[in-house]
């Protein structure tokens, strides 16, 4: 399978195509908006799996020609620009390809993080399916994992990921939760339809609130019993 992650060269790309890169075979192509970020950003991930003995491909693209032909795609963008990125590679999307949304949308005031949705939608999941073309399916996930937690191939996971889609995309929330499964640590439970994102993105605020007024839960996630 090739995995693409736009704006792979930000935190949550640089977690999720390392742990891809490490525990799977599947193709993992890194975009960004400039080719030569993409491609220095890939060489990074790929020299940091071989100092631990791993010999590993990572490719690295402009994100419209990492998202051509890929089965699925990460939209690890921050959300604000999350739209106009699947509107801008819309075309590259092969028929059946799948889009992963894990952007959450927030404000920052002296109280901390609050959840901050797009005027237009109730979720920022929701927001990318109505500007992603019909034939791709929308999934939402990775919403409330630390990127840095990720990136660190040092620290052992231990999260549950809230999978989000819709009826029709039953296929497709299968895949994501199986590359969930491929990364030791992660569990994927199903969370409902793309309607039920705006509960799912509103807890990745509490976390970091809790992160930041707990010394000892700097990497705090969801799991759930
Ligand atoms: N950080 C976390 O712990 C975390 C956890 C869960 C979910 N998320 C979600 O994941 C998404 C990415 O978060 P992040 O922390 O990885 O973000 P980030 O590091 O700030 O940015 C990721 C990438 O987005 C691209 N980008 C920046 N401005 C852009 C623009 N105007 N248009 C298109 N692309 C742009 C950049 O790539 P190029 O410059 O290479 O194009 C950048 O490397 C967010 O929506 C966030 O809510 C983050």
């Amino acid at each position: 399978m090739r995995v693409a992650l736009l704006g792979g060269t930000g935190d949550i790309g640089e977690g999720l195509a390392l742990r891809w890169a490490r525990e799977t075979d599947h193709e993992i192509v890194v975009g960004s908006r400039k080719a030569e970020k993409a491609a220095d950003k890939a060489a990074e991930y790929e020299a940091e799996l071989a100092d631990r003995g791993l010999d590993r491909e990572v490719a690295g693209l402009p994100n419209e020609a990492a998202a051509k032909g890929a089965d699925l795609v990460v939209l690890s963008v921050p959300p604000q620009y999350a739209a106009d990125t699947v509107e801008g590679i819309a075309e590259a999307l092969a028929e059946d390809a799948i889009l992963v949304s894990p952007a959450v949308g927030m404000t920052r005031d002296e109280d901390g993080f609050h959840y901050n949705p797009p005027p237009n939608a109730d979720s920022v999941t929701e927001y990318v399916a109505e500007a992603a073309p019909d034939r791709v399916s929308v999934v939402g996930a990775f919403h409330n994992i630390s990127a840095n937690r990720l990136a660190d191939l040092d620290e052992d996971l231990d999260a549950d990921i809230l999978v989000l889609g819709g009826e029709k995309d039953e296929d497709a929330k299968e895949t994501v939760r199986d590359l969930t499964r491929a990364i030791p640590g992660l569990r994927p439970v199903d969370a409902g339809p793309l309607s039920n994102a705006h509960e799912v993105e509103g807890i990745t605020p509490l976390l970091i609130n809790i992160a930041m007024h707990n010394d000892d839960m700097s990497h705090v996630g969801v799991t759930f019993h």
